[in-house]
Formats: structure tokens, C-alpha cells, sequence
């Protein structure tokens, strides 16, 4: 589709390695409006990352294009997700002497380029850097330190980094659709935008995101994030792991999981009983349903073993009193809640997405599947950044987009 006028909407694409989302937000007096929703089959991914351009770029046209047709308008310019093992997290620090003995923006401002001026590894950089607390002279754990008088201002950040391939991939993809990239957002950010109370992430709450490809988690205390981390494992590989040990093509292995899937074979019956559709012709076998739960576990066992050791390197273990919320595709398996629960040691629950904020309407039931959770947190991230960030009229180019939107990253979570 030619792609003409710039307008206030907000576009948000989530590319997953299962399905790519497109959400088309309207900022309104009140808050946000969603007026078009998209989404398409992916295939250009592996464990969240593009692999394949053309099939990425066919995704991406899918899901727009959907979208674009609810709302009756052209997306120019969009938010998107990133994800992969590459993505790395790490807290940072940065001291500067404060300018008028109170501070004020400039000096948070010069505080935050101080932490982030660290030497990036060849072909990574910097995705996000967001302010975890703040201190001036002796009083700390500031959410802010804006007025408060002083004369020495600390700030702690949590830096997040990623492969400049896996972005310039996302970016070259959207391009190709005529569609600029504005900002590119880790997804357990976004979902936690859309899923975590403000109180949970006062307390100290974990947020994973298990898709089909990868699970992406983030780690929040005192209303900031203080840990992300991606463990390698989705939905996918359990699927190919139940194809292999049932002998079941891939698909009706999908089917199967969703279906039958439970995540702990001792919370199934032990006399249930599937079909199970075999390979080359050969004539479906009958299986105990419990057998499929067995191949299920190991993977989710490890995904959320992986998530709690990450967690207890980092010393954070007792920073997440308020639990686990759960997010993504693979979430909706039943007893996934109970498992993480047995593992981890503290309360787990599938998250809903917050409806009936103050402020949020238009289509808000075509969006209610958790699995919009990151499209959704994205808008609203964005709608954040116009508050703050006059929009760029640059042309489709790759540096004014990631400039401006580590510029958005430090405003947009300094208050
Ligand atoms: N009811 C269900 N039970 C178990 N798994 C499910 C269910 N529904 C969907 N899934 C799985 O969820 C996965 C898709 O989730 P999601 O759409 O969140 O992934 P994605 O965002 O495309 O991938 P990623 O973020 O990992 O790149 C698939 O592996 C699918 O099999
Ligand atoms: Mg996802």
C-alpha cells in the first residue's frame, strides 16, 4: 500500500516469532482510542529474531494492512518489539554535581548520559536506558530528584542492549513497507505497561512473556525495572519437542498441545486418553493424556527454573514479594500457573489486560487476548513519548528514529 500523509495516530507492531500484531491508537482528550487491529501469520522468525526479510516483510504487511482497514487510515511510521537472546540487561550508575543547588531537568538529564557512558561491545547497542532511582547527597531511592536540593546527584540505571543486526533486521523489514520505525521497545517492557498494577510494581513483581519463539521477562521494585532477561525457550520448540516424542506431524502436534496440553502430567487424569494423529499415513495411535503433559513440562520447568536462577544471581530474590504475571501465547496452558508456582516459591497469575482504564477506548475487545498485551503496552508507551517528543518529519532513515528515541527512553521514564 503507497504510504502518503503523517498523522497523530500511533502504530505499534509487535513481531513475533508465532504472529506479527498491529495496533492503531488515537490519542484523545482523555487518554487513547484504538481504532485498528491487525494481525498475520509469521514464518521469518526463530526464537524472536528475523531470519527471513521477505517472509518478515510479508508478516508485517498482513498485520498493517488489517489494521489499517479498521481504522480507514495509512500507518507511516511505528513502534516496534525486539526480543532474542541477545538482548542483555545491566544496572549502571552515573554521578554528576548538581548546577543550582536544586535539581532540575538538565542536571537528570546530564546524570543520565553520565550512567549510560559505558564502552558498547562491537555490534551492540543500546536499546533502552531507564532510571531505577536517584539519590542527591545522603537522601536516596528518589523516584525523582527533580526540586530537591543538594548538591551531588546519583542515578541508578538499568541498560538494555541488543545485537545491531537483530535491529537494523526490524528496521530494514519495515522499511521495505514503506513504514518508519520510531522506536523499538524490549516486549516485557511493553506487557508490563498493559498487565502489571502500579502497586505490584512498587511491591516488586516479575512479568514474563512466553511467546512461541522465546520467554522475555523484566523485573520490577520500587515502580522501576530492575532486571530483564530472555530465556531461550516458547511454545514452538515444546510443540516440536511433543512432534518428535508422539511421532505426529508438526501442526497436529501444535493442535495436540493447545487442545490436550496441560503443563504438569500430575494435574491430569490418569484414565484421559487422546488421539494422536501419526506420520505417513500410519493409522492414529491412542495415548494416555498424561504422556503428553510429560513432554510438555520439561520445557516449561525450564524456562521458569532459568527465570528464578537469573533472578537469585542478580540478587533479587527478595525484591518480588508481589509474584509472577504471566503473559504470551504459551501462558494460556493449562496448569502453567500451578508449575510456576511449585518452582518458583511465590505467587503466580495469568495476567488479564487492564480494561476499563480511565482514558483507553475505541476497540478495546479486539485487543482483550492477552497476547495483544505487547502491541497494546507499545501505544501506550508511544503516546508517552508524543507528550514529550515533538514527532520527527524526517524521512524513512535509520539514525533520526533511534536517536529520538533514546532521547524518549530518558524522558519518558524520568517522572
Ligand atoms: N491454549 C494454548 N495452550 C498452550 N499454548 C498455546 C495456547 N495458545 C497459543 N499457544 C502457544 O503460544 C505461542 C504463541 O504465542 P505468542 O503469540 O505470544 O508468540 P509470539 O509473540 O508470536 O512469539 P515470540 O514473542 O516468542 O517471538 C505458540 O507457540 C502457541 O502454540
Ligand atoms: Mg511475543
Amino acid at each position: 500500500m503507497a504510504r502518503g500523509r503523517r498523522s497523530s495516530m500511533l502504530t505499534a507492531i509487535d513481531i513475533g516469532t508465532d504472529s506479527v500484531r498491529c495496533v492503531i491508537a488515537e490519542p484523545t482528550e482523555a487518554g487513547l482510542d484504538i481504532i485498528g487491529v491487525g494481525k498475520s501469520k509469521s514464518t521469518g522468525l526463530k526464537r524472536g529474531v528475523v531470519i527471513n526479510i521477505e517472509s518478515t516483510v510479508s508478516a508485517i504487511r498482513g498485520a498493517v494492512e488489517a489494521a489499517e482497514l479498521m481504522a480507514g487510515r495509512e500507518v507511516q511510521e511505528a513502534y516496534c518489539s525486539i526480543t532474542g537472546s541477545h538482548i542483555a540487561g545491566r544496572n549502571l550508575s552515573g554521578v554528576v554535581a548538581v548546577r543550582n543547588n536544586e535539581v532540575r531537568p538538565d542536571d537528570v538529564a546530564r546524570v543520565l548520559k553520565a550512567a549510560r557512558a559505558v564502552r558498547m561491545t562491537e555490534g551492540r547497542d543500546c536499546v533502552h536506558v531507564l532510571p531505577v532511582e536517584y539519590a542527591v547527597d545522603d537522601i536516596h531511592e528518589l523516584a525523582s530528584p527533580l526540586g530537591i536540593a543538594g548538591v551531588r546527584l546519583e542515578a541508578k540505571v538499568h541498560m538494555i542492549t541488543a545485537a545491531k543486526t537483530a535491529m537494523d533486521n526490524i528496521v530494514t523489514c519495515c522499511n521495505r513497507e514503506g513504514i518508519k520505525v520510531a522506536g523499538l521497545i524490549f516486549s516485557p517492557l511493553a506487557a508490563a505497561e498493559t498487565m502489571l498494577h502500579p502497586d505490584e510494581k512498587e511491591l516488586g513483581v516479575i512479568l514474563a512473556d512466553i511467546g512461541a519463539g522465546t520467554t522475555d521477562f523484566s523485573v520490577w521494585f520500587n515502580g522501576g525495572v530492575i532486571q530483564t532477561g530472555v530465556v531461550n525457550i516458547g511454545g514452538k520448540l515444546i510443540s516440536d519437542e511433543i512432534a518428535v516424542a508422539l511421532r505426529s506431524p508438526r501442526g497436529e502436534a501444535e493442535q495436540m498441545k493447545i487442545k490436550y496440553g496441560c503443563a504438569m502430567s500430575q494435574l491430569v487424569d490418569e484414565d484421559d486418553t487422546i488421539e494422536v494423529p501419526a506420520v505417513g499415513g500410519r493409522k492414529p495411535q491412542q495415548k494416555k493424556r498424561s504422556y503428553l503433559a510429560e513432554v510438555i513440562e520439561p520445557g516449561l520447568e525450564e524456562i521458569f527454573t532459568s527465570i528464578g536462577e537469573q533472578i537469585r544471581r542478580a540478587g533479587h530474590e527478595e525484591h518480588v514479594s508481589s509474584g509472577l504475571v504471566l503473559t504470551g501465547g504459551t501462558a494460556r496452558m493449562s496448569g502453567i500457573d500451578e508449575l510456576a508456582e511449585q518452582i518458583l516459591g511465590i505467587p503466580v497469575r495469568t495476567g488479564e489486560m487492564r480494561e476499563s482504564e480511565a482514558g483507553f477506548g475505541g476497540v478495546t475487545n479486539a485487543v482483550q487476548d492477552p497476547t495483544f498485551a505487547v502491541a497494546v503496552g507499545m501505544v501506550k508507551l508511544a503516546a508517552r513519548d508524543r507528550q514529550v517528543v515533538e514527532p520527527s518529519n524526517a524521512p524513512t532513515t535509520r539514525t533520526p528514529w533511534y536517536y529520538r528515541f533514546k532521547e524518549w527512553v530518558k524522558e519518558a521514564f524520568v517522572d
